[in-house]
């Protein structure tokens, strides 16, 4: 039959990340909005697999129903929809675990990430370098046809820095420092980032998982 994935994410970097993973595959994949599907829900969850397994079910929902309506090829097609999603945040132990889960809410959504960094360093002022460890941590969501569904997790361990540096990747990297490249996480190339990513880890295990299973 043939697969395709549907990732639920407005973000086109995301699926592109996972079409360079999956590409020897020879499988599709579509954002929900190519896939002709819209959802945003409250990510009301407690862990980065809740929020994860949110995001997908809701959009796996609304696939089913295009599915039934025939507004979108399923499995009567022989078209298998596998709908994924991921969600991710910065965990700073000295922080007990903050911002995690809200790392994009932290301070405020429309919060710029320099004040959003400056003020977690702020607070690890006198956290001397040894306690100064985080993690990105990414869950990735995978919900099939018949409604089974798994998450994997995946992390990237470093240290929040004493400065900003770096004008690659995105939200908290330019203060997330790597000791195996002695740089921060914005520092490094987008290749370089994928390779060692929170969210690279979790797509690959997940896309190793689903072969197991014999899904993919
Ligand atoms: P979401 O997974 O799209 O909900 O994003 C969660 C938030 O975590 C992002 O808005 C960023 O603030 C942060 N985040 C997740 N992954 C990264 C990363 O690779 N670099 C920098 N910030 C990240």
């Amino acid at each position: 039959m043939k697969k395709r994935i549907i990732f639920a994410t407005g973000n086109p970097g995301k699926v592109r990340e996972i079409k360079d993973i999956i590409a020897d595959m020879g499988i599709e994949v579509l954002t929900m909005r190519e896939a002709g599907v819209e959802a945003d829900p409250d990510e009301t969850g407690t862990s980065f697999e809740e929020n994860a397994l949110i995001k997908a079910g809701s959009v796996a929902r609304l696939v089913r129903e295009a599915e039934k309506d025939g507004r979108m090829d399923g499995e009567a097609q022989g078209v298998c929809n596998i709908v994924m999603s991921d969600d991710s945040g910065l965990v700073v132990d000295a922080l007990g675990g903050a911002p995690g889960i809200y790392s994009a809410r932290f301070q405020g959504r429309d919060t710029s990430y320099i004040i959003k960094m400056n003020y977690i360093m702020d607070q690890l002022k006198d956290v001397p370098w040894e306690g100064r460890t985080a993690r990105f941590t990414a869950a990735v969501a995978a919900v099939l046809p018949d409604g089974t569904s798994y998450t994997v997790l995946g992390h990237m361990e470093g240290y929040i820095g004493y400065e900003i540096s770096g004008s690659n990747g995105f939200g908290y990297d330019p203060f997330f420092y790597l000791p195996q490249y002695q740089k921060t996480s914005a520092d490094i190339s987008e290749e370089e980032k994928n390779a060692i990513s929170h969210r690279g880890k979790a797509l690959r295990a997940m896309v190793e998982k689903l072969k197991a299973l014999e899904v993919l």
